[in-house]
């Protein structure tokens, strides 16, 4: 399968479709998912596509149709996955700081929930007590993830209940009698050491005592995948095998069978996205040669705002020499995609390409500065497909309400 595009079908994407734009390639996606099959045991492992990542509906069509189920951060996340026709039992919903009236309402669509919270937890119970299997999010107190903006686990992050407050949690699943059936860690984005989640299942082990009714161990997501051309994403098979042999050695300790979960995001869709932006202005001062494009962090905003790498192309000439150049955005902030980046020689109107875009780019755009966001578009079956299109200015208007004259 093949499971990239080409510098011609970007370039025919950015000439039919213009600029700025969003590419995704569904091949890719499947692909992903297939070595995550293909390296962790069938019958003890469901993938959850973390779909904060991307959330376009044709998106989360491939991913159903690949066999993988579904997470969401959010209750609409959530019905956006049942519109596309995912069943409520292939749909977790990992809450955090949310209401206990959308807890209620996940509740009554019949997906699965991970509280993450003592206090939620307690409405849940007095509302619920064992009638719903539900999951609490742990906090482990491990410091994992790719930058502090993205790690969850250590011990000053908001998200899950401290595993120091075990004791808590507990009173309130014994007043209840609450069925809690999953036991979650989520520990960061960007995790390469396999070790982090052999310390997630060492987490589980010192907890599943007390948790009888537990039958489901879900380590999130976090999957490193590689940015920059010579780096190296997470060991999938080392993983597989490790999380394979905790998982037997937890199963078998505890005398029940047991069920590890993972939410990839970026793993499952980063690599299948490009980014495509035209060059409208160079600029020169000292040494420094600027190469102005007609987006800006309205758009992508990982490079500003985690300092993260985006590897760029020419794709409008991408055998010619290479030169430094500082690729900024056309907003009015200081939105530098790359600093003193080798980029073969650019010239006014050439089409630079982001990789790694199809993870938190889109997802995280925005109209700042009355910009339109960009098309988005799906490569499947060697056919593109519009899967949202560029907005319009009256776009920009539609949900305010017109000034009376
Ligand atoms: N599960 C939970 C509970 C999460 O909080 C996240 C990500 C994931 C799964 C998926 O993580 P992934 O496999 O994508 O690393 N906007 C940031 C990443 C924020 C991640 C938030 N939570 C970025 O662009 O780097």
């Amino acid at each position: 399968m093949k499971s990239s595009l080409s510098y011609e079908q970007l370039n025919k994407a950015a000439n039919e479709y213009g600029t700025p734009l969003y590419v995704y390639h569904a091949e890719k996606i499947v692909s992903q998912f297939q070595n995550l099959l293909s390296h962790f045991s069938s019958k003890h492992t469901r993938f959850f596509y973390a779909c904060k990542a991307l959330t376009n509906i044709h998106i989360l069509d491939v991913v159903k149709r690949a066999g993988c189920n579904v997470d969401c951060s959010s209750i609409n996340e959530a019905k956006l996955a049942l519109h596309v026709g995912f069943a409520p039992e292939n749909i977790l919903y990992t809450s955090n700081s949310v209401s206990f009236e959308e807890i209620c309402e996940a509740i009554s669509l019949g997906i699965h929930v991970n509280i993450d919270s003592l206090s939620n937890l307690e409405k849940f119970g007095a509302k619920y007590g064992n009638t719903y299997p539900i999951g609490v999010r742990v906090r482990p107190n491990i410091m994992a993830g790719g930058n502090l903006k993205i790690s969850t686990g250590h011990d000053k992050s908001k998200f899950g209940i401290p595993v120091t407050q075990l004791a808590e949690l507990k009173a309130i699943q014994e007043k209840y009698h609450i069925n809690i059936a999953t036991l979650h860690i989520h520990t960061g984005s960007e995790i390469k050491d396999v070790a982090v989640f052999i310390q997630s299942a060492d987490v589980f082990d010192t907890l599943l005592a007390q948790f009888p009714t537990v039958n489901v161990l879900d380590f999130g997501g976090g999957f490193k995948v590689p940015y920059k051309p010579d780096e190296k994403g997470t060991d999938i098979a080392l993983l597989g095998s490790e999380v394979n042999k905790a998982m037997t050695r937890l199963s078998e300790k505890y005398g029940r069978p047991l069920t590890a979960w993972f939410e990839p995001g970026k793993y499952m869709v980063s690599e299948c996205g490009y980014f495509i932006a035209q060059v409208t202005v160079l600029k020169k001062s000292g040494d420094i040669q600027f190469a102005g494009i007609n987006t800006g962090l309205n758009h992508l905003i990982r490079p500003m705002f985690y300092d993260s790498y985006h590897h760029i192309d020419n794709i409008s000439n991408p055998n010619a020499q290479m030169q430094p150049y500082a690729v900024v955005g056309n907003i009015c902030e200081t939105d530098t995609f790359a600093w003193d980046r080798p980029i073969p020689n650019i010239a006014e109107g050439d089409f630079l390409v982001f990789y790694n875009a199809g993870a938190y780019g889109y997802e995280m755009a925005s109209n700042y500065n009355a910009r339109y966001k960009p098309a988005q578009i799906l490569f499947e079956n060697d056919k593109t497909t519009l899967i949202s299109r560029r907005d319009t200015f009256e776009d920009l208007l539609t949900l305010q309400i017109p000034i009376k004259k």
